[in-house]
C-alpha cells in the first residue's frame, strides 16, 4: 500500500509521534483524520495543512466518542485505509511509594488510554475498513500501533505504562490473525525515547543524558524517524502481526 490517496487516522494526531507520522502522511499525498483531545495544538496543524488534516476532538477511551469521530471520517475524507495508534499517557509512581500503595485509579488511567483505547479504535475502524475495495494485493487496510521498550525493559515506576504497551504488544498477532481474513494487516512499533513534547519540560541536560543512554545513534529519536517506519510498514505487505523495536538499541536500566 501507498500513502498517495489514502486517508488515516491518526489518534494522538496533534502531538509527537502522531503530528510526525500525520505530516509525512499529507507530504506523501495522502489526508489524515486526527483523533486528539489537544484543541490548540490540532487547530494549528488544519490551519496549516487545510483540507489534508481533520482534526476530531476526541478521547479513544469512549465508544461514542470514537463511534462519531469515525462516521465524521468517513463523511469527510471518504473510506479509512491506515490507522496509526499514537494517543497514550505516561504517568510514573512506584507499586509503593512514600505516600503509600500505587493508586489504583491511576493504573486504570493509564490502561485504559493506551491500551483499551487503541483496541476500542481499532475494533470500530475495522468494521469501516473491511468493506473497501482490496488492492492489487488484496490490502484493505493496515493498522499500525504504539507500544514502548518500556514492554521490556520498564524502569522504576512504569508498572502502569509497561503494562499498558505490553498489552499493545499481546494483542498484535491475534488482531492481525483475526483481520487477515478482511486483508488488513496489524503491526506495533515500540519506540525507544523521541523528542517529543513528552519530554519536552525536562532541561537539556538531561534530555542529553537520556540520548546518551543510547548506544547508536546516541540521540534521542526524531519524530520524524517514527513516521518514516509507519511508512515503510505501509508499503510493505509481509509485515504483518509482528513488533518492531525502533531505539538505537537502547536497553533500558532500572533507573
Ligand atoms: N516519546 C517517546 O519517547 C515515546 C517512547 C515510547 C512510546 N511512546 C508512545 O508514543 C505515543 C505518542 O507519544 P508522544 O511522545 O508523541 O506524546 P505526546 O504527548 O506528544 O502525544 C500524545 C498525544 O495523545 C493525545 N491523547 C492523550 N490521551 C488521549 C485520549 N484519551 N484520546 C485522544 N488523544 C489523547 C494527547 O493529547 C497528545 O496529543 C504514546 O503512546 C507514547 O506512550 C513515546
Amino acid at each position: 500500500m501507498q500513502l498517495k490517496n489514502k486517508h488515516l487516522i491518526v489518534t494522538g494526531g496533534a502531538s509527537g509521534l502522531g503530528e510526525a507520522t500525520a505530516r509525512i502522511a499529507i507530504s506523501k499525498g495522502a489526508k489524515v483524520a486526527a483523533f486528539d483531545l489537544n484543541k490548540e495544538k490540532a487547530t494549528a496543524l488544519e490551519n496549516e495543512f487545510g483540507d489534508d488534516f481533520l482534526f476530531i476532538e476526541t478521547d479513544v477511551t469512549s465508544e461514542s466518542s470514537v463511534q462519531s469521530a469515525i462516521e465524521k471520517t468517513t463523511s469527510q475524507l471518504g473510506n479509512i485505509h491506515i490507522v496509526v495508534n499514537c494517543a497514550g499517557v505516561a504517568e510514573a509512581k512506584k507499586t509503593l511509594g512514600r505516600k503509600g500503595p500505587h493508586s489504583l485509579e491511576a493504573f486504570y488511567r493509564v490502561i485504559n488510554v493506551n491500551l483499551i483505547g487503541t483496541f476500542n479504535v481499532i475494533r470500530l475502524a475495522v468494521e469501516k475498513m473491511s468493506n473497501n475495495d482490496p488492492d492489487k494485493n488484496g490490502e484493505r487496510g493496515v493498522i499500525v500501533n504504539t507500544a514502548s521498550v518500556a514492554a521490556f525493559d520498564g524502569q522504576v515506576g512504569q508498572a502502569a505504562y509497561s503494562a499498558s504497551k505490553g498489552g499493545i504488544i499481546g494483542m498484535t498477532l491475534p488482531l492481525a490473525r483475526d483481520l487477515a481474513e478482511h486483508g488488513i494487516r496489524v503491526m506495533t512499533i515500540a519506540p525507544g525515547i523521541f523528542s517529543t513534547p513528552l519530554f519536552a519540560s525536562l532541561p537539556e541536560k538531561a534530555k542529553d543524558a537520556l540520548g546518551k543512554m543510547t548506544p547508536f545513534p546516541s540521540r534521542l529519536g526524531h519524530p520524524s524517524e517514527y513516521g518514516q517506519l509507519v511508512e515503510s510498514i505501509i508499503e510493505n505487505p509481509m509485515l504483518n502481526g509482528e513488533v518492531i523495536r525502533l531505539d538505537g538499541t537502547i536497553r533500558m536500566q532500572p533507573k
